[in-house]
């Protein structure tokens, strides 16, 4: 199959899925080989049959959704990001959460993957911020769509390339290695929520102090969509919340509900 063919599919069908081609346009190599399996599984010659074949299957839709997925994932993923969160943004948090007697500061990490970047959370809170706030609980819920990916974070087993950012004495502490592969200690594992829910129909209920929402809508989905997102997780927050999204990524124009704190590190507050 070549690239063309599969390229002039993406950019027919991914708006008719709320999606645009330029999110995809880096990622493609991955698509377009799960593209390629169920055009041979449908037995079709072509992926201009596939198009046809969407036509007069609808429930199809839902399989092509499913393949448009990305995965990629890493621990302390953007480690400057982390850097900040626990340097400012999580202190400021867990001392507005003393300020109002909270006792809990919720965080929601939207499009979790395996688990990544929960457990980066978790960890750094334990890690950095537990001992100084002994009066906050750090509750995080995560959700992906993908009912494999959060099978994968249960697992929480990684190969050695999930760790290049994570800094190397917390890897010794945190992980038992298994095999080829490191396996977070489960005091790590409990305690965090992982839920399967699409962003587009639903959401964890709120109110949060962070949101983590980095590499998933604000990339993939078309502004409407990113439009509609945003309103979901605003109406999840406290104001005076923060928003992270991916160091790559933007908000849609005119975003209500958030001003930049730090927009080239994708760190915004919720007003
Ligand atoms: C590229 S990964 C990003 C993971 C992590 N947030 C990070 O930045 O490393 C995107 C994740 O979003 C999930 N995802 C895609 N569309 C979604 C949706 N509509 N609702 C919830 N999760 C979704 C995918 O299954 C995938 O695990």
């Amino acid at each position: 199959m070549k690239d063309a063919e599969c390229v002039a599919l993406l950019r027919w069908a991914l708006p008719r899925l709320g999606m645009r081609w330029e999110g995809f346009r880096n990622v493609r190599g991955q698509v377009c080989k799960r593209l390629n399996r169920r055009r041979v599984e449908l037995e079709l010659e072509s992926l201009g049959d596939y198009r046809a074949y969407l036509a007069a299957h609808p429930s199809e839709w839902g399989e092509l959704d499913a393949m448009c997925r990305i995965s990629i994932s890493r621990f302390y993923r953007d480690r400057a990001v982390f850097e900040r969160l626990g340097r400012e943004v999580l202190p400021m948090l867990a001392e507005s959460c003393e300020d109002r007697g909270a006792g809990e500061l919720r965080i929601w990490s939207a499009g979790c993957a395996s688990g990544e970047e929960p457990y980066s959370l978790r960890l750094l809170w334990d890690y950095e911020l537990r001992a100084r706030f002994p009066d906050t609980r750090c509750e995080i819920v995560a959700t992906d769509s993908d009912p494999q990916m959060l099978e994968r974070a249960q697992r929480a087993r990684y190969k050695a390339s999930s760790f290049r950012d994570l800094p190397a004495d917390w890897i010794d502490r945190a992980f038992r290695r298994i095999g080829a592969e490191l396996e977070l200690r489960p005091e790590f594992v409990t305690g965090i929520e992982l839920r399967h829910q699409d962003i587009r129909e639903g959401c964890p209920t709120g109110p949060f102090d962070l949101v983590m929402c980095r590499n998933m809508a604000f990339t993939y989905f078309d502004e409407t969509l990113q439009q509609t997102t945003l309103k979901r997780i605003a109406g999840q927050m406290t104001g005076g919340g923060f928003l992270v999204i991916g160091s790559h990524e933007s908000l849609p124009p005119d975003p209500t509900s958030f001003s930049a704190w730090d927009a080239q590190a994708g760190l915004y507050l919720r007003t």
